[in-house]
C-alpha cells in the first residue's frame, strides 16, 4: 500500500520520523518524561526513541507503524505513533500523541489529530482506537473533547506496574 502525503498543518511541519531523526526523537521524549514516568513511573530509558521507531507488536509489520514529527520554530516539538490495520484491517491504533511541555494547551495536538484524522480516512481507515491510564485526566478529557468515545477498560501489565486503562475509540 502506498502512503499518501501527510496533510498540511498551521504552524508545524509533519513528516514520518526516520531512523536519521532518532536523536531528535530521543530530546523529545526526555522532554516529554512527565508522561513516561505518569505512565511507567520511570523517565524514558537511552534508547527510548530507538525502540519507538522499531517496537511493534508480534506479526504486525513495521511498514504498517508510523512515527509522525511535527517541527516547528522549536525544532521536534511533538510525535504521534500510528499502527495501521491493528489489531484487525480498517481499523488504526494511536499509541502515542505527545506535545512537548511548554507548547500544549495551544491547540498543536488538535492540529496534529485533525491532519492525523484526515491522512488515516485517506487510507481507508474507518476508526481510530487508543488507550488512556486513569492516573491521565487531561488527556483523557483531550480525547473526550474531540470525539472519541470510551468502549471499555482494560490492564496494562508494564514491567513493574499495572496501569487501568480506558479505551477509546474514534469513527472518523
Ligand atoms: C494531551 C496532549 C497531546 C494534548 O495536546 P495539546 O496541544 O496540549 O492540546 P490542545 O492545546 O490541542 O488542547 C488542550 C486540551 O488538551 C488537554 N490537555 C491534556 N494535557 C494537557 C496539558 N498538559 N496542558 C494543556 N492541555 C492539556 C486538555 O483537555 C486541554 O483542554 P482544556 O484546556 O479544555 O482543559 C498534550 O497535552 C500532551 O502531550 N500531554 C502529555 C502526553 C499525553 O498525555 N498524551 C496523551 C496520551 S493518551
Amino acid at each position: 500500500m502506498t502512503t499518501p502525503d501527510l496533510p498540511l498543518v498551521e504552524g508545524a511541519q509533519l513528516a514520518l520520523i526516520s531512523g536519521s531523526a532518532v536523536e531528535e526523537l530521543q530530546v523529545l521524549l526526555e522532554r516529554c518524561e512527565d508522561f513516561e514516568i505518569l505512565v511507567t513511573g520511570h523517565p524514558p530509558g537511552p534508547y527510548a526513541a530507538q525502540a519507538l521507531l522499531t517496537d511493534a507488536p508480534p506479526d504486525h509489520p513495521l511498514r504498517d507503524k508510523f512515527v509522525i514529527g511535527a517541527w516547528t520554530d522549536h525544532g521536534l516539538t511533538a510525535a504521534v505513533e500510528l499502527l495501521r490495520d491493528f489489531p484487525e484491517r480498517h481499523v488504526w491504533y494511536l499509541g502515542l500523541l505527545l506535545v512537548a511541555p511548554e507548547d500544549r494547551g495551544q491547540r498543536l495536538g488538535e492540529r496534529i489529530l485533525a491532519a492525523v484524522k484526515t491522512w488515516i480516512i485517506s487510507q481507508d481507515g474507518r476508526a481510530v482506537r487508543l488507550i488512556v491510564q486513569d492516573q491521565n485526566p487531561a488527556a483523557l478529557r483531550f480525547w473526550l473533547a474531540h470525539g472519541f468515545v470510551p468502549i471499555g477498560t482494560a490492564t496494562q501489565e508494564l514491567m513493574d506496574r499495572t496501569n487501568t486503562v480506558t479505551r477509546l475509540e474514534l469513527k472518523p
